[in-house]
């Protein structure tokens, strides 16, 4: 039987348009699950949409349509928008799916027979954009700590959650789990900013709207979002219900991945509720950081949003994937700016990665009629250097990506595009030619050649066009040359030609220009 891999994004809010920063959490599992499918497992990605709560109500009605009418639209927005950027989920969860609601309700009442969910009294400051009561210590300037907004007074009779229960159980496991949390550091934040000053419990109903899921045996009360929504993670493999064939399956997940907006919420509660189901937890949640604008974050009302359709429809959708997994380091925030848009278009993916394939190509087919034989050895210095350099990055490449430092991983990867079109001066192949050097010719050709199949392979999971495209133009078509495994070896290319006139895969951008057009279209469409 395959190993198996599970990944899944958060479910989003509907409550509008999706822009680039929230393309990116997808972006992030889709690449990680092409990954690993690639590796040979037996992967599974799910995403969905959190329809839940009263902001969804309220944009609802503002847009004149009920919430259900509503958010059945901007699932479809969604779907539509993934298949554009030809994101592979396998399923989609709405937490309006009778398969999820229903099953909500029995976790629900699981916690309360086992005494975690108990009737109290809320009083507390309420964003009601993020649908959070925060206490007054946890505000920011006396806002919202998460999203900066104003707060209000909120009093209602609610439903708890004991999570001060679970909260040493959850320091010893966030202890002997030290890959749980990446990167370690979000780790230390909810220690020393949650959990170590006392772990409130956690309101789950709602009795001051009605867009939500009833609870079953006090139906005046509606689950509040986040029980509702992390919730996803397990309804959508059947857990608890007649067919819990894909939970035994997939779960627990390999890999969650979630922004830093969210990670309270998936650092904290969600493993204690999962402790209280007495599941096992994901094997690793990744914290990414944000995509920022030069002054600051994404808003309508600044224009300076950009939303992923606009950098596809005008660069690709390869480009834009590369962009934002390499902007964006998962430690840190990444800025998006036309000019640094541009720049990683002009420099890595037009004169390093395309400018390498068009040079290559075209010699195999001025030197020899665009056929490469077979493995010729080392013959060049040079050529032992290039191979070692091969493997040094292919094991970089892994280690960082093992630890989920995606932008990391791409770089060195760049680092072998860099390196390669180098030896394509150190070796002067047109030299080689002019003097009659065949051989060495002929070792240069075949060493240009593999490291393109290598760079294919290892820019797959990110950039699938492009990479069956290189493989395309230089004619590779043995499936078991175009394998994760296949990364081991050197010398396994025998008798292929390469495409007579390859198209560039990257053409070089008027900078002016092409700066000018994304200004004028950001916020735009
Ligand atoms: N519905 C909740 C998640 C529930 S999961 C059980 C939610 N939805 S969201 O639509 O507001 O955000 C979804 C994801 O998009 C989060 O991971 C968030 O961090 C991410 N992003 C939103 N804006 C972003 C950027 N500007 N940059 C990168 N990611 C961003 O929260």
């Amino acid at each position: 039987m395959k190993e198996t891999f599970y990944v899944t994004t958060p479910i989003y809010y509907p409550s509008g348009r999706f822009h680039i920063g929230t393309s990116y959490t997808t972006v992030l599992a889709d690449s990680l699950k092409r990954l690993n499918e690639l590796k040979g497992k037996d992967c599974y990605m799910l995403t969905g949409t959190d329809e839940h709560g009263q902001k969804i109500e309220t944009v609802a009605e503002k847009n004149g349509l009920k919430p259900k009418e509503y958010v059945d639209k901007m699932a479809d927005m969604a779907k539509e928008l993934w298949k554009k950027m030809d994101i592979q989920y396998d399923d989609f969860i709405r937490t309006t799916d009778e398969r999820h609601e229903k099953i909500v309700q029995k976790i629900f009442q699981i916690f309360l027979d086992k005494g975690d969910i108990y009737k109290g009294e809320y009083e507390g400051l309420y964003c009601i954009p993020c649908e959070t009561y925060f206490t007054k210590t946890q505000l920011i300037d006396g806002k919202c700590p998460d999203c900066g907004r104003e707060v209000v007074p909120m009093k209602e009779e609610a439903y708890f959650f004991n999570m001060k229960k679970y909260a040493d159980k959850l320091l010893k496991y966030y202890d002997e789990h030290p890959d749980f949390i990446k990167p370690e550091f979000r780790k230390n934040e909810m220690i020393n900013n949650f959990i170590k000053p006392g772990l409130e419990d956690l309101c789950v109903t709602r009795t001051s709207f009605d867009w939500g899921i009833k609870v079953p045996s006090d139906p005046k009360h509606v689950i509040y979002v986040w029980l509702d929504a992390l919730t996803n993670y397990l309804t959508a493999l059947g857990y608890l219900s007649d067919d819990d064939s894909l939970f035994e399956k997939y779960w627990p997940a390999d890999v969650q991945v979630i922004g830093k907006d969210i990670a309270r919420f998936h650092l904290i509660y969600w493993p204690i509720f999962l402790m209280a189901l007495d599941l096992p937890l994901p094997k690793h949640i990744v914290v990414h950081n944000w995509i920022m604008m030069k002054d600051g974050k994404m808003s309508k009302s600044k224009g300076n949003v950009i939303y992923p359709e606009t950098l596809i429809d005008r660069y690709g959708l390869d480009a834009t994937k590369y962009f934002l997994l390499r902007e964006v380091p998962v430690a840190q925030d990444g800025i998006f700016s036309p000019e640094a848009f541009v720049e990683r278009y002009n420099f890595d993916l037009c004169n390093d990665l395309s400018n390498l394939l068009n040079r290559t190509v075209s010699m195999v087919n001025k030197y020899f009629q665009g056929k490469v034989e077979g493995y010729t050895g080392c013959i060049n210095d040079v050529d032992k250097e290039l191979e070692e350099f091969c493997i040094t990055q292919i094991n970089k490449f892994n280690e960082l990506i093992d630890n989920f430092e995606i932008a990391n991983s791409l770089q060195e990867i760049w680092n072998l595009i860099a390196r390669t079109n180098k030896y394509i001066d150190e070796t002067s192949p047109w030299i080689l030619a002019k003097n009659d050097e065949t051989e060495k010719l002929k070792s240069c050709i075949y060493h240009l050649i593999e490291n393109l199949r290598k760079i294919a392979i290892l820019i797959k999971p990110f950039m699938n066009e492009t990479a069956e495209n290189i493989l395309n133009q230089i004619g590779i078509k043995d499936e078991n040359l175009k394998t994760w495994e296949s990364l081991n070896y050197y010398d396994k290319i025998k008798d292929i030609k390469v495409i007579e006139k390859g198209e560039p895969i990257f053409m070089r951008l008027n900078q002016e220009e092409e700066i000018e057009y994304l200004k004028k279209n950001m916020n735009q469409n």
